[in-house]
């Protein structure tokens, strides 16, 4: 049987967005980042549940970067900016967004972050503070078809065929990275990194919310951080 008579269509693709924070401000926002990573106070610090190489600051429900280090306000006020710029630009309205998390990570060799999505957020993002793209691991977006028994519902597979490369039989898409860009996705898109080879994988992550949650008619509420 030959594929002469078939036709596949790609529809509905995801919008990953990236910015770039420009060379002298990333410099400055980079440095605060190491003081904090370097310096660390216990009460911000803690670790990831699956990876003990892994470190986070200030990720527990009552912290957030830009609340307890309000020397990185313009960081804030800058991704905020790239957010709205993010929606517009894929077609839709929004007035306002609120960062309603944002956390430093530091990841040491061979840590890893396991495949996860980011609940009660609209849209996550990732800003890349110190990164070698040749030693540091690329962010991966995981297929939802080839779950790997890890889904969180139960759902159904099929087995893939090797012989066969399709961009729906990929178990994870790899996002080449460079230091000083700003990643954005939709929240509930799976994502994580592994086969991290150096030490000082520094990025900061955040959840975003528009400052009103509405379809523009008849539902609605709004988010204070
Ligand atoms: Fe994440």
């Amino acid at each position: 049987m030959s594929n002469q008579d078939l036709k596949i269509f790609p529809i509905l693709p995801e919008a990953l967005g990236l910015f770039v924070i420009p060379p002298e401000e990333h410099c400055h926002y980079k440095g605060i980042a190491l003081k904090i990573i370097n310096k660390p106070n216990d009460e911000y610090k803690s670790q990831n549940i699956g990876c003990s190489t892994l470190s986070h600051f200030c990720n527990q429900k009552n912290q957030n970067i830009f609340k307890n280090f309000p020397e990185l306000k313009n960081l804030e006020t800058t991704l905020c900016e790239f957010t709205l710029k993010y929606i517009r630009s894929i077609g839709f309205t929004c007035d306002e967004v609120i960062i309603t998390d944002a956390w430093l990570n530091c990841g040491s060799a061979n840590s890893s972050q396991a495949m996860h999505v980011h609940s009660n957020s609209l849209i996550s993002g990732t800003y890349y503070i110190n990164f070698v793209p040749d030693v540091h691991a690329p962010l991966s977006i995981f297929n939802d078809r080839l779950l790997q028994g890890t889904a969180r519902h139960p759902f159904l597979e099929l087995p893939i065929d090797q012989s066969v490369s399709t961009p729906y039989n990929q178990q994870q898409l790899r996002i080449s990275i460079e230091e000083s860009s700003v990643l954005l996705w939709k929240s509930h898109i799976l994502h994580g990194w592994d086969n991290n080879q150096a030490d000082n994988r520094i990025s900061l992550s955040f959840n975003v919310m528009p400052k009103v949650c509405t379809d523009g008619y008849a539902y609605s509420f709004s988010v204070n951080r």
